[in-house]
């Protein structure tokens, strides 16, 4: 109530300026300040000295409505809007060199950060710090507690330029950096729905934060950054390490962008002895709406988990750890609801595990060393996917370049699943088209598509040709069964029998 109070008395002072301005612009030097009483003038005076930076939005108000150009020259007051909205660590006392604890200096500048610079806001209640940085000056600086953003909540701020590295004594629960209000980052599992979530804004704490430029060290003490119920917050350039739960944890909310950053448990380049070691999760997306781009993996037993839905994962480079020492490079536990598209990345030793998978396409990737697409499945539903023009290439081991796990029963439930146009080096091909041509004498051509087939005993759609030019047979499609297509003449013939056959069901209407 308060607030809104000052908010309301602040824009009287606005358009009591405002009118002020208009009839100054249109008579000139003559006009007076009639429309001042005594009172309001009194009241605009003390909210001036009360929110000393109000006046700096108020000015940039004022210009943007008298239509002047906004001109980077402050002729209007500079001595308000001199105050920097950098807060610099080392101002506050915090170590450079990482020899002393710089907790208390860190959370100390990011709360003058998160001082109100004005009455604007972002979302509802989400309060506008105006493009305030923390500014890590290229130190490097260790920390004992996790640098908690205040729970008051805000938008519009960047942390960046320097590195963190936890203490020995650091919480083995909790993660350096943490958009979070609630002190225990509690991996209680919320399914929500995307609409639901987007209609009840009021549960967002934070609004585009930017955390760029960043070595995170977690020093196998808990993860690197939690990002909960906040909106449009983005992870740019940062090199993520040594973390034991998550790099990156994206719980509710919605619109994480992590970019061009590096993820890994380990410091390696590939073929590490400890591979066989490697735990933790690079990033956990248990919310919605989220973009992984242009990020690389190198260390972790799953690189992403993805748990929510309409998240897209594009130029992602997994070699987190290989499918063979019981890795995942990107793991989608959304049975029944997945969503999720995956494009131009590169699974290198470690694949795609999707649960039952419903609305998923992963296209334009590479898939290197035997790494292959596994649905598995837990009640038997697959449907809506697409794993299309993508490049397999493996050790001429045989191994399929799309598996299914049926463990816990088979699969259905199939519709709408295409998997085509895949080229392949030094796996086994499999799809859910296929074509196959038969050449001979006889009335009876049997073409057995069980090699390439996904699914067992799954043909719901044939179209063949019979071709020769010794006569003209009557032949029919005969039988489709256990994949196989059979195709017979009425006479024995030398022929040409090409047949094209399709796991997905044709319109009948
Ligand atoms: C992996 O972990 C096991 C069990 O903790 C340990 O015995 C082994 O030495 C580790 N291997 C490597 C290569 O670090
Ligand atoms: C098919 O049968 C005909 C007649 O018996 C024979 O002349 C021809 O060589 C056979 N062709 C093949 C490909 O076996
Ligand atoms: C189709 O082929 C299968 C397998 O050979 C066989 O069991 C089935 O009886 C055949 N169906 C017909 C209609 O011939």
């Amino acid at each position: 109530m308060k607030e809104t109070m000052a908010r309301k008395a602040l824009m009287i002072c606005i358009l009591v300026w405002l009118s002020g301005f208009i009839v100054i612009h249109a008579y000139g030097e003559n006009a007076k300040m009639g429309s001042f009483t005594k009172t309001q003038s009194l009241y605009c005076d003390k909210m001036k000295r009360i929110q000393e930076l109000k006046a700096s939005l108020l000015r940039r108000d004022l210009l943007s409505v008298s239509s002047i150009s906004i001109s980077p020259s402050p002729s209007y007051n500079p001595k308000m809007s001199s105050k920097s909205r950098i807060y610099r660590v080392t101002d506050y006392g915090a170590d450079p060199s990482g020899q002393s604890d710089s907790t208390d200096a860190f959370l100390k500048a990011i709360s003058d950060a998160f001082q109100a610079p004005s009455d604007r806001v972002l979302m509802q209640g989400i309060i506008d710090l105006g493009g305030a940085e923390v500014f890590l000056e290229g130190g490097s600086y260790m920390i004992s507690q996790p640098l908690q953003l205040p729970s008051t909540g805000g938008g519009n701020l960047l942390i960046h330029g320097g590195s963190l590295q936890a203490s020995d004594d650091f919480p083995a629960d909790r993660y350096l950096i943490e958009l979070s209000t609630s002190s225990a980052n509690e991996e209680k599992q919320e399914k929500h729905n995307s609409m639901e979530e987007k209609i009840s804004s009021s549960t967002y704490s934070y609004e585009y934060i930017t955390l760029k430029d960043l070595l995170l060290d977690s020093k196998y003490r808990g993860g690197g950054i939690s990002v909960i119920d906040s909106l449009r917050t983005t992870i740019d350039n940062c090199y993520i390490t040594h973390f034991t739960t998550n790099g990156v944890l994206v719980k509710g909310g919605h619109e994480t962008y992590i970019r061009n950053s590096f993820l890994g448990q380990h410091i390696t380049a590939g073929g590490d002895p400890g591979e066989r070691n490697f735990s933790g999760t690079a990033i956990s997306l248990m919310g919605n709406d989220n973009a992984v781009t242009d990020v690389v993996i190198f260390s972790a037993a799953t690189g992403i988990l993805v748990s929510g839905q309409a998240n897209i994962i594009s130029g992602v480079h997994c070699y987190n750890k290989a499918t063979g020492f019981g890795g995942i490079g990107i793991h989608l536990q959304l049975p029944g609801l997945t969503q999720t598209r995956i494009v131009n990345s590169y699974l290198d030793y470690t694949g795609i595990v999707a649960e039952d998978p419903v609305q998923l396409h992963v296209s334009n990737s590479f898939f290197l060393g035997d790494a292959f697409v596994l649905f598995k499945s837990i009640k038997g539903v697959v449907r809506g996917v697409n794993i299309v023009d993508n490049m397999f290439s493996g050790s001429g081991n045989g191994v399929d370049v799309v598996q299914l796990d049926q463990s816990n029963g088979p699969f259905t439930d199939i519709d709408q699943v295409v998997i085509d146009r895949n080229d392949v080096n030094g796996m086994t091909l499999k799809a859910t088209v296929a074509r196959g041509l038969k050449q001979g004498n006889g009335s009876s051509w049997d073409i057995d598509f069980n090699q390439i087939l996904l699914f067992p005993n799954l043909i719901k759609n044939v179209l063949y040709t019979l071709s020769t030019s010794s006569s003209f047979p009557n032949h029919a499609l005969r039988n489709v069964s256990g994949n196989h297509v059979v195709v017979e003449s009425d006479v024995p013939v030398t022929a040409s029998v090409y047949v094209m056959v399709d796991q997905s069901p044709i319109s009948t209407g």
